[in-house]
């Protein structure tokens, strides 16, 4: 009878819902089956965390005295305490009467509602850690899923940047051919001044975009260089370029300090300037609200080193984040604005490039990366003073 009652509280333990369900259930049962009986359960949680305790108690009992887990019912004649299994250390299930003792069949009972609730316990907590990393597996699976079609965007937009070469390459010949005509007109005693201009500035236009789009996309092209000397001037150069469109829309004043004649960094320049482009790019995000000043420090920090400081007055980071925005997958951009990639990779160059990169909220307001590069050989010119 007993063990059909017993049976049946296994089969109906609400492990899907949580510990405190699976305790909460046995109790109940338990206390149906004995009902003269009171009943009670400790639960450790986590490490050295304090003990949850539950119990219950028939209609007719004291309540307890205290509440010390070893001892749940201190006032009552005669406590029967469990230990639950090893994974729940320190976990116990207690079986108390107010008056007489526990029968033998009460205690046999008590060790096999322990063993039951025992191994619930433990299914409850494994059933719980299964959902919790499922759902991160679906939630990373997601992120993959947008990083794969930002990355097949990538090649979208450079194969449809490469089609815009041939007719700018018609533009730039036919007002050559052009402004060649009119000076001819010119010569003949026309003022052609104002065509000549207008012309002029059609064939410098049209020059500047197709620089543009061979630059991005031989920035897209994956990487097969060579590692090499890089002046890093160009690479920032490069990648304000890149992201002067984010700036200009995010109302964002541009402060940039090169120290002239800096010694070139051993690295490969396409990921350098992908380093560059991704901290200008978080930056004008988090300025976009306000706009704000994004500024670009870049000087020689000792014999060997070079750093770049990229700073901004944006929203900052709160310090709990700081230690996570270089993981993998971090991001608080919503609806898929961000991957929350970019830090990590950046960080990943900097670090095959011999480098560091920290990151800290600045005093006043915003956020300031801290990138250190070791250069190539520094001339004893360029070295910065003994102090
Ligand atoms: N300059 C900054 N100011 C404030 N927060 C920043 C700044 N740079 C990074 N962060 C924070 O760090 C997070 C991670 O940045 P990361 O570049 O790795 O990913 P993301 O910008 O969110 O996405 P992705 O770069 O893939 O588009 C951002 O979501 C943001 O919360
Ligand atoms: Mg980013």
């Amino acid at each position: 009878m007993h063990l059909e009652a017993l049976l049946d509280l296994i089969k109906h333990s609400p492990i899907t819902h949580g510990i405190a369900a699976v305790v909460e259930h046995f109790l109940k049962g338990t206390q149906a089956l004995v009902p003269r009986l009171a009943v009670g359960a400790c639960v450790v949680e986590g490490d050295g965390e304090a003990p949850r305790v539950a119990m219950l108690l028939p209609p007719e009992c004291m309540p307890p005295v205290g509440r010390d887990p070893s001892r749940l019912f201190p006032g009552f004649s005669d406590e029967q305490v469990f230990e639950l299994d090893d994974g729940l250390a320190g976990s116990t299930f207690h079986l108390a009467i107010p008056v007489g003792s526990l029968s033998a069949e009460e205690r046999e009972l008590g060790e096999h509602l322990q063993q039951a609730l025992g191994s619930m316990i433990e299914h409850a907590r494994d059933y719980h850690q299964a959902l919790r990393k499922s759902e991160g597996l679906a939630r990373t699976h997601g992120k993959l899923v947008q990083t794969e079609k930002l990355a097949s965007l990538g090649q979208i937009v450079a194969g449809v940047v490469h089609e815009l070469n041939n007719p700018l390459t018609s533009i730039i010949a036919y007002s050559d051919y052009l402004k060649k005509k009119t000076q001819k007109r010119g010569q003949g005693g026309e003022d052609v001044s104002d065509d000549l201009e207008r012309l002029r500035r059609i064939g410098e236009a049209a020059e500047r975009i197709l620089k543009f789009s061979r630059d991005l996309v031989a920035y897209a092209r994956p990487s097969t260089d060579i590692p090499g000397p890089v002046v890093l001037a160009s690479v920032i150069e490069q990648a304000i370029v890149f992201c002067e469109h984010e700036l200009g829309k995010n109302c964002i004043t541009l402060h940039k300090s090169v120290e002239p004649n800096l010694p070139p960094v051993r690295g490969i320049s396409g990921q350098l300037t992908q380093v560059f482009v991704n901290l200008f790019t978080n930056a004008a995000h988090a300025m976009h609200l306000t706009g704000g000043v994004l500024e670009i420090d870049a000087r020689l920090a000792s014999d060997e080193a070079v750093v770049v400081e990229v700073a901004d007055n944006g929203v900052g980071i709160p310090e709990d984040d700081l230690k996570q925005i270089f993981e993998p997958f971090f991001t608080t951009k919503v609806d898929g604005a961000g991957t929350g990639l970019g830090l990590s990779i950046v960080r990943d160059i900097v670090t095959q490039h011999g480098g560091t990169l920290s990151a800290d909220r600045r005093p006043e307001r915003g956020t300031v990366f801290r990138l250190n590069l070791p250069v190539v050989a520094v001339p004893p010119s360029m070295r910065p003073p003994r102090i």
